[in-house]
């Protein structure tokens, strides 16, 4: 019993080696490349060019009919939290008209039962929820998604 005990152990350690050794002469081989592509791994890399926010521009082109309009300017620093709502400093009603920004839709005043509110909605009110700002990074996929209606 003891025996086969221990054949079992050094069969296990066996398959572990051969397993290892083999991914290692893969790594060697290029077959199989890290995010760090050929760095090694001691090795220091170039930083990255950082992508840069698009310039600020008129409204952007939406790919669907409900698609939530895409940010076209920068929103570094605009806080959203429980006592301040950057984003309605300007988009808000009462707002909008000196700031010249879009007016949020009436939309945004609903709640998900319907009844309309006389003040934003909770479900609206973390705004880069859905309306994100864009960056000139290039898609890491390619994006085949085509809108069914053009409007
Ligand atoms: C300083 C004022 C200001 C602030 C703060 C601001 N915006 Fe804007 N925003 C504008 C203006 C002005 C436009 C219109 C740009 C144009 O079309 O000329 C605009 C446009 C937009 C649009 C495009 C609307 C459309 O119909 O295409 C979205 C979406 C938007 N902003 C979202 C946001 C969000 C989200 C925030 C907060 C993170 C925010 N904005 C903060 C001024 C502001
Ligand atoms: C749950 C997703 C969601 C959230 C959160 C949200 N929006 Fe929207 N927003 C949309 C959608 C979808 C549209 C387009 C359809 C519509 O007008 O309702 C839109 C439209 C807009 C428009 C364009 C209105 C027009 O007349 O063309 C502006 C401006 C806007 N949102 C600003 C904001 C701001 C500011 C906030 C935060 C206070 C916000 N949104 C929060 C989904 C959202």
């Amino acid at each position: 019993m003891k025996k086969r005990l221990q054949w079992i152990l050094w069969a296990a350690l066996a398959v572990l080696l051969i397993g290892g050794g083999s991914g290692l002469a893969l790594a060697e081989n290029g077959d199989v490349r890290g995010l760090r592509g050929t760095v090694p791994l001691n090795g220091s890399d170039q930083a990255a060019e950082p992508n840069r926010w698009m310039p600020d521009s008129h409204g952007l082109p939406r790919n669907f009919l409900q698609q939530p309009p895409l940010v076209p300017h920068q929103v570094d620093g605009y806080k959203i939290d429980l006592r301040q709502n950057k984003c309605l400093t300007c988009h808000s009603w009462s707002k909008a008209r000196e700031t010249r920004a879009t007016k949020i839709s009436l939309t945004h005043f609903r709640n998900r039962f319907g009844t309309e509110l006389s003040d934003v909605s909770p479900q609206r009110y973390f705004c880069t929820q859905c309306h994100v700002p864009q960056k000139d990074a290039k898609p890491l996929v390619d994006n085949t998604f085509k809108p069914v209606d053009a409007m």
